[in-house]
């Protein structure tokens, strides 16, 4: 392991140094790049392209949340298809393979020559609420048609079956809807599984639907828990009974751990 210094000058600039050698190795750079992106992101592109300076042979990024996944197509003209932007970034940095966890579109990754590997957590999630919460048997929801394959995943360890919602949100407002729909979830216990959640929009649609339908207990599960102005509390006074998320971002549920997730795939690397 060599550690690294980082720093930000007077002015905001972010700085980086190797305290060590990285001459001749497989580099793999661990960052994740959430709130603040634009900071997390400069530095990993900083060390990456420093790496391969001072002589590394290569350089493998593991970035557990990929900021800018979601800006993944034009949603209006004249907008800037963002993670293509970052990709590119990453790839002039020196980055041979990135490795990252329940990247928001998969297809986005088909768009870089850097080799790619999305992992996903949603059986360590599932795993977390069956073995430590006791909630076997609750039926899997994804608030919209990206999510359902994450869903469907869960259902094969909770064992209760699994459904979407249809979503919209408003590309100019950011708001919210969920559309109505009947759901078999009288008097049983609904786990909504998503990439991630940001302003909690989506999950306080989501609970106040299915609170509306007689679910018994509604709880949010994510890999990525940005959870920003405020959404822990709106999530939970809108009748929420729980939130997990991992460790892909620190927060106050990041409760289920990916290192060993990552340290498994970074054996490929040896
Ligand atoms: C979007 O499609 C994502 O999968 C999440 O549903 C979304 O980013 C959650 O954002 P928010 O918590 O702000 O509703």
């Amino acid at each position: 392991m060599v550690p690294v210094e980082h720093k930000l000058f007077p002015d905001g600039e972010s700085y980086v140094r190797f305290d060590g050698s990285v001459e001749g190795e497989t580099v793999a750079i661990v960052q994740s790049t959430y709130p603040p992106q634009d900071k997390h992101l400069i530095e990993l592109c900083l060390l990456a392209d420093a790496a391969k300076d001072l002589g590394a042979e290569r350089v493998v990024a593991v970035v557990p949340y990929m900021a800018y996944a979601r800006q993944d197509k034009r949603f209006l003209s004249g907008e800037a298809i963002s993670i293509n932007t970052v990709l590119k970034l990453l790839e002039v940095s020196g980055v041979d393979k990135l490795i990252t966890v329940d990247i928001h579109n998969e297809e986005a990754l088909k768009r870089t020559r850097m080799e790619t590997v999305n992992l996903t957590a949603v059986p360590l999630l599932a795993r977390y609420l069956a073995e430590e919460k006791g909630l076997s048997g609750a039926f899997a929801l994804a608030p919209d048609r990206g999510a359902l394959k994450r869903a469907e995943e869960a259902s094969t360890i909770l064992g209760g079956g699994f459904g979407w919602l249809h979503k919209e949100r408003s590309r100019i407002t950011g708001e919210v809807r969920v559309e109505e729909k009947a759901l078999d979830v009288s008097g049983r216990t609904v786990i909504i599984f998503d990439d991630m959640i940001s302003t909690g929009g989506t999950i306080v649609a989501a609970t106040e639907l299915l609170k509306k339908q007689g679910a018994s207990r509604v709880y949010a599960a994510c890999t990525h828990p940005l959870l920003v102005k405020g959404a822990l509390k709106r999530i939970l006074e809108s009748g929420c009974d729980g939130v997990i998320g991992t460790d892909s971002i620190p927060s106050p549920v990041s409760v289920v751990h990916i290192a060993p997730l990552l340290a498994r795939e970074l054996r490929n690397e040896l």
